[in-house]
């Protein structure tokens, strides 16, 4: 494991290696040496700073899956070489921006919440169950993505709660902190793999649900603010396999530049006996009545837009 690497391409089919653009550390005391666990890793542009930012999941070494921490990097080139910031868990002591006082204010005593998926279960989480109990360390963050607005504004958005709700979060003007502003998507709905696009003014966004490195169906969520209400739809996968996304699991959704009204699905197809040889699948976004779905195709190329 060397760290986050970088490939560019102009045609998204030929690529070249650029090296590593995020070296782990060496250094046993840091939080991303050598052995941490790096998922995820995303990079925008910020053209006020002139930098570019990548934010990614880390775990810690040896650790599992519990420290569910969020990283930032940033460098003048997109190629890198990053300078390593920090990570940290996310908007410590903040409430989701819309919840209401009553409901900030009521407690939970996490031992009475032992068995899960209960109906008080389920009404807990949604009243901050996990809110609550992450207030004061900072809310968890594992799988996630990163999104800039028409109006520059950026968002991180990842799955919080122990996985079971998602969070959008706005980050600073310089893209390397939390504003503090945040809402949740889906309390208890398991969701992570978060990807999103914006479409004649509506925002989409494609998850996954959580069954570790094995394929489950996805799912969509639709609002025409970022701050929501996010509304789910069915699974916008159709056909054979459609109900383990063909194998993948989302991991971003890109806009072709160059052709109109095209986005590009793209998911991880995991071989976690063999990590190295992991696949992906990368599907157009088709529409019905302005409602994304994705089919299989076996081979196709961007003469599918026009
Ligand atoms: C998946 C998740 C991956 C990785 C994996 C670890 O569900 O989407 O990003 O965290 O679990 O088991």
């Amino acid at each position: 494991m060397v760290g986050i690497t970088c490939y560019s391409s102009n045609d998204l089919l030929n690529w070249i290696y650029k090296g590593v653009a995020l070296p782990v550390s060496e250094d046993e005391n840091s939080d991303f040496v050598k052995g941490s666990v790096m998922e995820r890793p995303k990079v925008i542009y910020n053209p006020k700073t002139e930098k570019y930012v990548m934010w990614f999941h880390l775990e810690l070494k040896g650790k599992g899956y519990s420290a569910a921490r969020a990283a930032v990097a940033v460098s003048n080139k997109i190629t890198g070489p990053y300078t390593y910031i920090g990570s940290k868990r996310i908007n410590l002591g903040q409430f989701p921006y819309n919840m209401p006082e009553n409901i900030r204010n009521l407690n939970f005593n996490l031992q009475d919440f032992e068995k899960w998926w209960t109906p008080e279960w389920y009404k807990a989480v949604e009243n901050g169950l996990f809110i609550k109990k992450d207030l004061n360390g900072g809310q968890m963050s594992r799988d996630m993505t990163l999104y800039v607005d028409d109006d520059g504004k950026a968002y991180h958005i990842y799955a919080s709660e122990e996985n079971l709700t998602l969070h959008i979060a706005e980050l600073t003007d310089d893209f390397l902190n939390h504003t503090g502003k945040y809402v949740r998507v889906a309390p208890a709905g398991h969701n992570e793999a978060p990807t999103i696009f914006k479409r004649n003014g509506v925002y989409w966004m494609i998850t996954s649900g959580c069954t570790g490195w094995d394929p489950n169906e996805a799912r969509m969520f639709s609002s025409k603010s970022i701050w929501g209400p996010w509304k789910q739809h069915p699974n916008p996968c159709r056909g054979n396999k459609s109900e383990i996304t063909f194998g993948g699991q989302g991991t971003f959704i890109q806009k072709i530049e160059g052709k109109e009204d095209a986005y590009l699905f793209m998911a991880d197809i995991w071989r976690p006996k063999n990590p190295i040889d992991g696949r992906y699948a990368w599907l157009p976004i088709q529409f019905e009545n302005d409602v994304p779905f994705i089919e299989w195709i076996d081979e196709w190329n961007f003469d599918f837009f026009n």
